[in-house]
């Protein structure tokens, strides 16, 4: 099997951002790649540079009723007394809706079930959630998972799936307190592995300001990012970072994915 990491962690600390970086690596390399968009607001499709264009034909497949009302036999937001099926298929959904960003990269956009929020126990989560269990367990390629600061769409029986849980963090408390979180709800799921990579950093006294916390709460760091300029201006311009940061940043993504090897089965 081929290596299955969700990445996670505080608002805004570069989980797009990395999770984009690093498929495009691991694409470099020849595997294929599936980046999956966890996040309740995608923006993934931005970071791996797809042209606006084709950003715009990107539906989440939450929002996909009719295709949700075919699998799981209930149209999201009709009577919920209704039963639905609880293993809808979802075999041919990556091939289907998976967005080719390379020849390598495939993009897989989940979005997000409002009602009821994570707990929801719905047509368009049975869906989101077996489908995610199909991409953990049951398929070949890299697979990396962009979350956000939590566990949703990973079932228990899932989760064990999953080889590691990259928490990205930024240099100050708060994202900390934001691993502790993740790493707790990762436990409480079967998820043993939580390492953190911290991103934006300036100096160094910034890594070792979150070093000492981080290995209190039992997250090892295995990577680490500067604050790179050149990531605004790629966000700015629609790019993809890949292509426009500096070596040292690349350096620190390739020295990541190495750390990261280390964990694949
Ligand atoms: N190493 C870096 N240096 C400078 N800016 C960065 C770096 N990493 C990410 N950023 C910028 O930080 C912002 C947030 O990044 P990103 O969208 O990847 O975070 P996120 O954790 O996915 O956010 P969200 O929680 O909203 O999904 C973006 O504008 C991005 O360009
Ligand atoms: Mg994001």
């Amino acid at each position: 099997m081929t290596l299955k990491l969700a990445v996670s962690g505080k608002g805004g600390v570069g989980k797009t951002t990395v999770s984009a970086m690093l498929a495009g690596l691991y694409g470099k390399r020849g595997k294929p790649v599936l980046v999956v968009d966890a996040d309740p607001s995608p923006n993934l499709a931005l970071a791996l540079g797809v042209p606006k264009q084709a950003r715009d034909k990107i539906t989440p497949l939450s929002q996909m009723l009719d295709l949700i009302e075919e699998r799981t036999g209930v149209r999201p937001g009709s009577s919920y007394g209704k039963m639905f099926k609880l293993n809808p298929e979802v075999e041919d959904l990556v091939d289907k809706f998976g967005l080719r960003v390379t020849d390598k990269v495939r993009l897989l956009v989940l979005g997000s079930v409002e009602a009821g929020g994570s707990g929801c126990f719905c047509p368009e989560n049975a869906l989101l959630r077996r489908l995610v269990k199909h991409v953990v367990l049951d398929r070949d390629e890299v697979l990396i998972m962009d979350m956000e600061a939590g566990v949703e769409h990973l079932g228990r029986g899932t989760a064990e799936g999953v080889d590691l849980m990259l928490v990205v963090v930024e240099p100050g408390l708060r994202s900390v307190e934001t691993a502790a979180r993740i790493k707790s709800l990762a436990s409480d799921v079967g998820i043993s592995k939580v390492v953190a990579v911290v991103n934006k950093v300036r100096v160094d006294a910034d890594l070792d300001a979150v070093r000492n916390e981080l290995e209190q709460i039992g997250i090892p760091i295995i990577g680490s990012i500067p604050q790179d300029p050149a990531m605004v201006s790629a966000d700015l311009k629609g790019s993809s970072p890949t292509d426009l940061v500096s070596a040292a940043t690349m350096d620190a993504v390739r020295h990541l994915m190495e750390r990261i090897d280390g964990y694949a089965p």
